[in-house]
């Protein structure tokens, strides 16, 4: 049978990759997809570049449209990233009803239900099992490994660039700026870090997570989101004092009330698995009624790592060309018209436990004010640590166990107008992530 061929738009970290492992597996790829995958028309910007990956026999340009112009493909990869010219691009290669794979996060979270939506009236499919955790086959274990279960919740590091930089500093006390360049130089951080370090990156993620976990559409602006900049190296050692690691984590759970969306720096006790995850290695954590709680581990970003989720959407796609559409796997897990309608809970509505660090005058009555707010509030502490006095101002950290999210608000408001408590404190959220 003649080889599938295939567009490719983007020729840079993760295209470059994907032709460098097609070319190499070319032959194990063809006899699992039952016929040859061979890119023949890309796309870039510079054309002058030099390129990771031999362009040897691919006709490049640098107009992407002419790609998804070209009647002669069936696939078009899109791999340039964002929401706007690509958006567009993918968009296009639907409506010329062209089957598309992306590793675009961006794009699938916030336009996703409408591209699905085309694809599904078009009769195509749009695979993107490279958008979350690089190389963690992780949409297809949620989606179909994961079919029979009733998922409850999901807690995973899926941005390697922080976990990368958490990493670093941790066990090498380097700079955050300076951790932050090597990641961009390895290839892992997107084109605006501020995505990766603020956490947009993974929300866009979380989001993609929670629709085929839940069967609830893509609610990318209804994420909660907190970045890691405003860590601070003491905290990350106070944290392990105190038997736990900060991740920078997406946490997506099923509540009485409707779902938690959130993003952001958690402290887990180090003996869980997640919690050594270091570096630029993802993990995802789900839990299931049936399965129970299930561990999916790999590299999280990087050109071959996310050239094998392309490469296996690839393969994915050429072995359904011929099934009836009706017949495929829903782009969402989920059928579209049996999608849910659970409400989003808002972030006061969130309830877990904390990590606080303030800084007081060293004076008797001092901690009784605090924990006097705390108990009017009905926040339950766990412990209390005194760490050392400087110039009459002690730091002090709490650990509370869970409370909601708005009570906690009023309690550092509180706190900070307190005469005897200086500079901000610092709030940090803490999951067990148990079993159970
Ligand atoms: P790069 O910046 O390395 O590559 C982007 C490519 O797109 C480049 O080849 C660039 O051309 C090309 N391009 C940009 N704009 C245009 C345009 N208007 N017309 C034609 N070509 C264009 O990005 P990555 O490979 O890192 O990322 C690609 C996608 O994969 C993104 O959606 C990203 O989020 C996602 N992703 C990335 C991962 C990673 O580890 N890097 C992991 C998982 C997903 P030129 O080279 O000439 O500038
Ligand atoms: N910038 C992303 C990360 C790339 O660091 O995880 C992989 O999606």
């Amino acid at each position: 049978m003649r080889p599938v061929k295939v567009g490719l738009l983007g020729i840079g970290t993760v295209g470059g990759g994907t032709v460098r492992v097609l070319k190499r597996n070319a032959q194990e790829i063809s006899r699992r997809a039952g016929r040859g995958i061979e890119v023949v028309h890309a796309a870039a910007r510079d054309l002058g570049k030099q390129r990771i990956a031999d362009m040897q026999g691919i006709v490049l340009t640098s107009d992407p449209f002419e790609v998804v112009n070209n009647p002669e493909l069936d696939i078009v990869i899109e791999l340039i990233g964002g929401d706007t010219v690509a958006r567009e691009l993918v968009t296009q290669a639907i409506a010329n009803g062209k089957h598309v794979v992306t590793a675009n996060k961006a794009l699938i979270a916030k336009h996703g239900n409408e591209i699905f939506a085309q694809a599904q009236s078009k009769g195509v499919m749009v695979a993107f099992e490279a958008a979350v955790a690089g190389g963690i086959p992780i949409i297809k274990a949620i989606r179909e490994g994961l079919a029979g279960n009733r998922i409850e919740w999901l807690a995973g590091i899926i941005n390697g660039t922080t976990n990368f930089i958490l990493t670093e500093m941790r066990d090498k006390g380097r700079d955050f700026a300076d951790v932050l360049k090597e990641a961009q130089k390895l290839g892992y951080a997107e084109a605006d870090p501020t995505f990766d370090v603020e956490g947009i990156d993974a929300a866009h993620k979380l989001t993609i997570l929670a629709a085929i976990a839940f069967g609830i559409p893509l609610q990318f602006t209804k994420v909660y989101t907190e970045g890691i900049s405003k860590l601070t190296g003491e905290d990350v050692s106070y944290a392990e004092q105190l038997g736990y690691r900060i991740k920078m984590l997406g946490i997506a759970r099923r509540v009485a009330q409707g779902i938690e969306l959130r993003v952001h720096p958690t402290l887990v006790p180090y003996r869980r698995l997640i919690a050594n995850v270091d570096g630029v290695m993802n993990a995802v954590l789900v839990k299931g009624d049936a399965a129970g709680p299930t561990l999916y581990y790999g590299p999280g970003a990087g050109a071959e790592p996310t050239a094998s989720a392309v490469v296996a959407d690839l393969v994915d796609v050429v072995r359904m060309l011929t099934a009836d559409p009706d017949n495929r796997v829903p782009h969402l897990a989920f059928q579209p018209d049996a999608l849910s309608d659970l409400p989003i809970l808002a972030m006061d509505d969130v309830e877990t436990s904390y990590y606080l660090r303030l800084r007081a005058h060293d004076r008797p009555g001092v901690l009784a004010n605090v924990t006097r707010i705390l108990s009017d509030l009905n926040i339950s502490i766990e412990a209390i640590i005194q760490k050392g006095t400087m110039d009459g101002i002690a730091t002090v950290i709490l650990l509370t166990h869970r409370v909601f999210e708005k009570n906690m608000n009023q309690a550092i408001k509180r706190i900070q107008e307190l005469p005897t408590i200086t500079g901000d404190m610092m709030r940090i959220r803490m999951e067990q992530l148990s079993a159970n």
